[in-house]
C-alpha cells in the first residue's frame, strides 16, 4: 500500500485539480453534474465489480480484499434514483477505462485491485466532501449521497481494514507492478471523465 500511495501520488494531485473534482470538494458544483459523474461512475463500478466478482474465484488475492462492502452499484442506483437522473450510455472516457477493466479481466486479472484500490480510497476523500454537499444543498441524511459516504463512521475502520487485506495477500511482484500501472491508469482515466463531464454539462 505504500508502493501504491507514492506511485500515484503525482495521479492524484492531478485528478484532485480537475474543474469537477475542485468544484465538488468546495460545494460549488452543479448538481446536475455532480448527477452526470455519478451516472459515469455507475458504468465503471459496474464492470469493476463484475470482474471482481468473477476473478476472485479463481484468484485468492481478489477474494481476500474485494469484501463485499466494497460494491457500490446498489448505492449508485439508490442515490441516481434519488436525484431522478436519466439512463446515460458511457462517455467515451468512461467506455476506454471500461475497456481496460475488460482487458485486464481477460489478460492480469490482479490489476483489477489497483482500480479498486483508487475507487475505495477516494473514500477518504468524499466522506469530508459529502458533509460539504449536504450542507449547500440541503440534503438531509445522506439521502442521494450514499456513494459519496457509504460507511458514515466506520470509513476509517474498513480503509484500515482494505490496507491490511492488500499488504497480507500473496501477490507476485510481476503483478504488484501491474496493480501500480493499473491505479495510475484509473487515476488519469478518471480524471479525464472528470474533464468530459465536466465539459459537457457546463
Ligand atoms: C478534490 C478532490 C479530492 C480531495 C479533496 C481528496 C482528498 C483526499 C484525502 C484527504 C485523502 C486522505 C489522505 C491521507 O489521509 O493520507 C485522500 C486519499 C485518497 N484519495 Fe483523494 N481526494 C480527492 C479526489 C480523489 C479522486 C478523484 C480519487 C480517485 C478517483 C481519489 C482517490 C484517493 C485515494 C486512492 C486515496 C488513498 C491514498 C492512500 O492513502 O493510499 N481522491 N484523498
Amino acid at each position: 500500500m505504500s508502493r501504491l500511495k507514492e506511485a500515484t501520488a503525482e495521479h492524484h494531485r492531478k485528478a484532485e485539480k480537475r474543474n469537477l473534482q475542485r468544484e465538488l470538494a468546495k460545494g460549488t458544483l452543479a448538481l446536475d453534474v455532480f448527477v452526470a459523474y455519478l451516472g459515469e461512475l455507475l458504468h465503471l463500478h459496474r464492470s469493476l465489480e463484475t470482474s471482481l466478482t468473477q476473478s476472485a474465484a479463481e484468484h485468492p488475492a481478489i477474494a481476500s480484499v474485494f469484501r463485499p462492502h466494497c460494491s457500490r452499484e446498489a448505492d449508485l442506483l439508490t442515490d441516481l434514483a434519488f436525484h431522478d437522473a436519466p439512463r446515460r450510455p458511457a462517455n467515451v472516457m468512461t467506455q476506454k477505462l471500461v475497456a481496460d477493466f475488460e482487458a485486464w479481466a481477460r489478460h492480469t486479472p490482479l490489476s483489477l485491485l489497483g482500480a479498486l484500490y483508487v475507487l475505495e480510497g477516494s473514500g477518504n476523500g468524499n466522506r469530508l466532501i459529502a458533509r460539504v454537499l449536504s450542507r449547500n444543498w440541503s440534503l438531509q441524511d445522506g439521502l442521494g449521497l450514499r456513494y459519496m459516504d457509504p460507511y458514515g463512521d466506520e470509513q476509517p475502520k474498513l480503509w484500515s481494514q482494505f490496507r491490511e487485506d492488500m499488504n497480507t495477500a500473496q501477490i507476485s511482484s510481476s503483478d504488484v507492478d501491474n496493480i501500480l500501472a493499473a491505479a495510475q491508469r484509473t487515476f488519469d482515466g478518471i480524471a479525464g471523465i472528470s474533464d468530459v463531464v465536466y465539459q459537457a454539462q457546463g
